[in-house]
């Protein structure tokens, strides 16, 4: 989703902008811009280039190549469209009438109708159909005032400009504001969208995301919720939402948080399908050391009030992430014995369940920066402690891949599933990660609880342990097949998914994978639902993908794709080889696994049948039409 960059410092600020905003193309966006202040008085009234083009960086680039855009200080965007047209007006930066103040904002003002005709009424007239160009103006309007009741031109003033202004907004909002009268003063400011600031040598850098840092500093300053900073060559000055100054240590970027390249795969998709083995094998030598007794069979981070009491779980996320949550309250209910349940973030917010007591709250969300998870957590966290739930401060969870992120400084207790930055839109190998990151839930629970046998939770440590090869050769031999299948889906219009228990998530990320990615129609269903209507759209043009793995429900699952194929369906399936499955059309063969740890390799042939289709079609894989990595707002 949007993206924001900005820099003040000794080197010219455009080159900086672009390459952080190349860091963060992978978030999705539909247009670009940046605007730079060129100090042409000694002390005095600074020159404002803003360049801003519709579509790919590049097109930026080449603006500010052919024109330039100099300055030692500057915003950069990369804008999601949500209001107005992926057009040039539309993109940021948004200036004020004098187009002396530009701003870049990530967020959606929500009150933006109300500030526009108030500004309108006043003689203000826009030229975009964005929420974020009241704010140019309204800072515009207020630097005016103040100025009129004596207020000297300086960055101190434009910080109280932005403060005050701030305070006339609501929604989420995390925004860049740069005045040509101020060529020295850089303001940013937030509320629940993220910001972070880095302090590079001889320069600070501000952006939306770490990897727009990385490059440039590992020392990052992230700030808190309704907190505005001027930033000047000499120093950050950072304020809470009551205008107290704040003093903060900053803190150091571990790992590698900027976007590594595509090695020799066509898109980071495939390398991140690729990477699968590696997440696995990292994750099993972190949590699954050999020798592990089976009273406590995985290594986790958590103290042991972590657990105590603990009778229920809900888990609370977005699309993919919501998936993996699926396959986790499987394996918490049926493996571990903990009723689970899971819900979409977004429903939660506004129509959660009655309050339970004992209740551990798990948000899943690799990029930690979903916007209605982390409100959906902090409803959850307010409730309880307005409830007076004497656990309400530890009795969250977060399962992330991003450990800097806003999730990481919400909730108390995090789970790093530790996958390397994902920067294909479609997520691969973090969902493969937020599976294990539940496997290893489960196992801890089951032993705690004693709801399974010590047999049982060695039998399935020992499984786990075999991923990662299972992995490896799997995936080799998968985009093979997948590539060769791939022809068969060049006019297809719908496919339909099918999978049951522990599978039926799956099945509905294979059709989110394929929705994502090739903009086929496809749906994911329970089996055994699609004689309740869904059988209704089946004709010879219509593939459907069934996922069928020995276990409780293999013959069932078998018999629901029959009735498919009495009705003229292709049927694929995804299953192991042998007389069984031999009604299959085609057939994207597994190993014989154990029905519990069976979506950590089902999976596989869905992404890369997804990837192969979507590659013969020639479509962009990695940044598709309307999406966003991070779904900053609501
Ligand atoms: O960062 P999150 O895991 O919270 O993201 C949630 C969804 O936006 C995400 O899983 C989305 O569905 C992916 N594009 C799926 O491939």
């Amino acid at each position: 989703m949007c993206g924001i960059v900005a820099v003040i410092g000794s080197r010219e600020a455009a080159p900086l902008l672009l390459e952080g905003l190349r860091q963060l193309e992978y978030r999705g966006y539909d247009s670009a811009g940046l605007a730079t202040i060129q100090e042409v008085e000694k002390d005095g009234l600074g020159l404002l280039s803003c360049k801003r083009a519709q579509g790919k960086l590049n097109n930026l680039s080449s603006l500010v190549e052919k024109f330039g855009s100099p300055g030692h200080l500057g915003i950069g965007h990369t804008r999601w469209a949500t209001h107005g047209k992926p057009e040039e007006r539309n993109a940021h930066p948004q200036r004020d009438i004098s187009g002396e103040i530009a701003v870049v904002q990530n967020g959606i003002i929500e009150n933006h109708r109300f500030l526009r005709k108030e500004l309108e009424a006043e003689g203000v007239s826009f030229s975009s159909e964005t929420d974020t160009e009241v704010i140019p103006h309204l800072i515009g309007r207020e630097l005016k005032r103040m100025q009129s009741d004596g207020g000297v031109i300086s960055g101190s003033l434009l910080l109280t400009a932005v403060q005050n202004v701030t305070k006339e907004l609501t929604g989420a909002y995390a925004l860049a504001v740069v005045w040509a009268r101020t060529p020295e003063a850089l303001v940013v400011a937030r509320r629940q969208a993220p910001l972070l600031i880095g302090l590079g040598e001889g320069e600070f850098l501000c952006a939306s995301d770490t990897p727009a840092l990385a490059g440039f500093t590992r020392t990052i300053l992230p700030m808190e919720d309704g907190e505005v900073a001027l930033l000047t060559p000499l120093g950050i000055e950072l304020y809470n939402a009551e205008g107290k100054r704040q003093q903060r240590s900053p803190s150091l970027l571990t790992g590698i948080d900027h976007v590594v390249d595509k090695r020799n795969f066509r898109h980071f998709m495939l390398k991140e399908i690729h990477e699968q083995p590696d997440t696995a094998e990292l994750w099993v030598a972190r949590h699954l050391p050999a020798g592990l007794p089976p009273t406590s069979p995985v290594a986790l981070p958590f103290d042991e009030s972590f657990y105590q009491g603990i009778e229920q779980i809900q888990i609370l996320a977005c699309g993919t992430s919501r998936h993996a949550g699926m396959v986790g309250a499987y394996l918490l209910e049926q493996f571990a014995g903990i009723p689970t349940s899971v819900f979409y973030a977004s429903e939660f917010r506004y129509s959660a369940p009655p309050l339970a007591p004992n209740t551990l709250t798990i948000g899943v969300t690799q990029s930690g920066e979903t916007a209605d998870t982390l409100a959906a957590l902090a409803m959850e966290f307010d409730r309880r402690k307005a409830n007076g739930d004497p656990a309400f401060a530890s009795r969250q969870l977060g399962i992330t891949n991003r450990v800097e992120s806003s999730l990481a400084r919400q909730v108390p207790n995090i789970l790093d599933i530790g996958a390397g930055i994902e920067v294909g839109v479609a997520a691969t190998k973090t969902f493969l990660g937020q599976l294990l990151a539940f496997y290893a839930l489960a196992l801890d629970f089951a032993a705690r609880k004693k709801s399974r046998s010590s047999d049982e939770i060695i039998s399935l440590s020992n499984e786990l342990r075999l991923v990662p090869n299972y992995l490896r050769s799997l995936i080799h031999r998968h985009d093979q097949l997948s590539e060769q299948l791939a022809h068969r889906f060049t006019d297809t219009q719908d496919v339909i998914f099918l999978g049951r228990g522990i599978n039926y998530p799956i099945a509905l990320e294979g059709a989110l994978k394929l929705k994502e990615i090739s903009y086929i129609h496809a749906e994911g269903y329970p089996a055994g639902e699609m004689k309740h209507g869904p059988i209704a759209l089946i004709d010879p043009r219509v593939p459907v993908i069934s996922i069928a793995m020995p276990g409780m429900v293999f013959e069932k699952v078998l018999s629901n794709a029959q009735e498919a194929k009495a009705r003229d369906a292709q049927l694929i399936g995804v299953a192991p080889e042998g007389p069984a499955t031999d009604i299959f059309d085609a057939l994207l063969p597994l190993p014989e696994v154990s029905e519990l740890i069976s979506p950590l390799l089902s999976v596989v042939p869905m992404q890369l049948l997804s990837y192969h289709i979507a590659a013969h079609r020639g479509l962009d894989i990695d940044q598709p039409r309307n999406l966003a990595k991070s779904v900053t707002v609501e």
